[in-house]
């Protein structure tokens, strides 16, 4: 039985990891909504409706938590965390965003509320925090570009890096061992939103008229002043713009 679990070993970032894991042959367990496949490595949890989550954390001794809701994040992990052992040694490694604790965003507060509640748990732990993946910035861009007039936010910046410079990282880390801290991992670059939407649709041979729309507040302020980018930037992560390149699907 493999002593590594990863919740969201479906998603983007999950995928990644998979491959760094198999790379290192480490073995691993994934754990997701549902096992379509039958595959022998995958077990079946609702962190929702805290549904074999118990089963899932029995007996591992690293838990990547990577799985993730947009409304419910915070009680996801409340619910994980609720199923572990604290005597049980265990290694929660959870991956949040960088800016949690200073963008108003609703999102942001469920992550810092995860990291909140994994810190209290007294399970020992390591949280990485990590700027925007390139595949988000393209399905933004996909959903806000998808008509020939475009609607944009202004001036926001960005860091995007590639999943696999993140899953790399979270590997690392596991072998750390816990430090009980809080870390950070950006990409190469640091571009505004128009910038990497002008590169978004060079790369994919679209003509889009671009209205950028000001954010006003609070909000407006941390997207302008840099609080989703972070000094700990990987030069060895794909620029957006290479990313591109390599990944160019014409959608
Ligand atoms: N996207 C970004 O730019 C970005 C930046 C920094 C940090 N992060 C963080 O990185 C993590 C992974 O992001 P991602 O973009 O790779 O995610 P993603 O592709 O959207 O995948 C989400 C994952 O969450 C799992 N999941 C959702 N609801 C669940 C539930 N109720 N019970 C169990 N599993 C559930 C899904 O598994 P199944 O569908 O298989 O059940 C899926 O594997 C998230 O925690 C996110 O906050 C993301």
């Amino acid at each position: 039985m493999s002593k590594i679990l990863i919740t969201g070993g479906t998603g983007n970032l999950g995928k990644s990891l998979v491959r760094v894991l198999e790379e290192n042959n480490v073995q691993y367990t994934i754990a997701s909504r549902q096992n379509r496949a039958g595959k022998q490595n995958v077990v079946v949890i609702d962190l929702l409706e805290n549904k074999g989550i118990k089963e899932a954390v029995s007996g591992k001794e690293i838990i990547f938590h990577l799985a993730t809701d947009l409304k419910r994040d915070t009680e996801a992990t409340q619910n994980l965390l609720g199923a572990i052992d604290p005597n049980s040694k265990v290694h929660l490694i959870y991956i949040s965003v960088v800016g949690t604790d200073k963008v108003p965003f609703a999102y942001y507060r469920q992550k810092l509320g995860s990291e909140e509640a994994v810190k209290r748990s007294g399970i020992p732990y390591t949280i990485l925090r990590a700027t925007q993946f390139h595949e988000f910035i393209d399905q933004i861009l996909s959903t806000f570009l998808k008509y020939p007039i475009g609607l944009l936010p202004k001036r926001i910046l960005l860091q995007p890096i590639e999943t696999a410079i993140v899953a790399e990282k979270l590997y690392r880390l596991s072998l750390d061992g816990a430090s009980n801290k809080t870390y950070e991992i950006g990409g190469a670059e640091v571009h505004t939103l128009e910038e990497l939407a002008k590169q978004w649709m060079i790369q994919k041979n679209k003509k889009r008229f671009v209205l950028n729309l000001p954010i006003w507040g609070t909000l407006g302020k941390t997207f302008r002043n840099g609080s989703l980018t972070t000094q700990n930037s990987k030069k060895e992560s794909s620029s957006w713009r290479e990313w591109l390149k390599e990944n160019n699907r014409q959608d």
